[in-house]
């Protein structure tokens, strides 16, 4: 007898790394830089420690291009997940840059279907992205464990990566660990939401 394993209502993490990342990468640290020189005060969200843009790169050439790669992958996305190709990506996205020490505390992105972050440097150490299992009657009974495995873990971290991308549920529960490194964690965070094209 065989036993095997179905994975039902899976949680989909979902990631990319440019091929051209240094040098793409380089251009849009300058247009951050020049970002928090515009804006020092930027806004206060879930980071701790750091700085944060407004909601608006969308509205910024500069942000052209990253803006455009994203929706690109979130049209894929919104494609392998059924939504209609009627739909229209209502796309907001900022920029984080957080120092040494600097954290995002656990949260969802609420009014919101698919999430995501793209690092533009992230140094080593500079703290993981890490997600929380979404199924809260699992956690009714915990069974006594060994260890822990994809099967039973309660929480996940993916690592900080210059040039890769994250995309994910929006309503995912996710955090940022501190950044332990001596360098700035640069990193541009997205929304999208996806609404009914309206009737002509
Ligand atoms: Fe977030």
């Amino acid at each position: 007898m065989e036993i095997s394993t179905q994975a039902l209502f899976p949680t989909p993490v979902w990631t990319a790394r440019f091929d051209d990342f240094v040098e793409f990468n380089q251009r849009l640290l300058s247009a951050i830089h020049d970002l928090r020189q515009q804006l020092p005060e930027g806004v206060a969200n879930t980071n701790v420690n750091g700085w944060q843009s407004p909601n608006d790169l969308q509205l910024r050439e500069p942000f052209n291009e990253i803006n455009a790669r994203i929706m690109q992958i979130c049209q894929h996305i919104g494609h392998a997940c059924g939504y209609t190709s009627q739909a229209e990506y209502r796309y907001q996205a900022w920029a984080n840059i957080n120092t040494p020490g600097a954290f995002n505390n656990p949260h969802i992105h609420p009014n919101s279907h698919l999430s995501g972050v793209y690092y533009v440097s992230a140094p080593d150490d500079c703290g993981s992205i890490y997600f929380r299992d979404p199924r809260q009657l699992s956690l009714m009974s915990p069974p006594p464990l060994q260890s822990t495995n994809e099967l039973t873990a309660t929480e996940a971290a993916m690592p900080a990566e210059d040039g890769r991308i994250y995309v994910f549920p929006a309503w995912l529960e996710h955090g940022v660990q501190p950044n332990r490194s001596k360098a700035e964690r640069i990193g541009i965070s997205f929304n999208v939401q996806v609404v009914p094209a309206p009737l002509r």
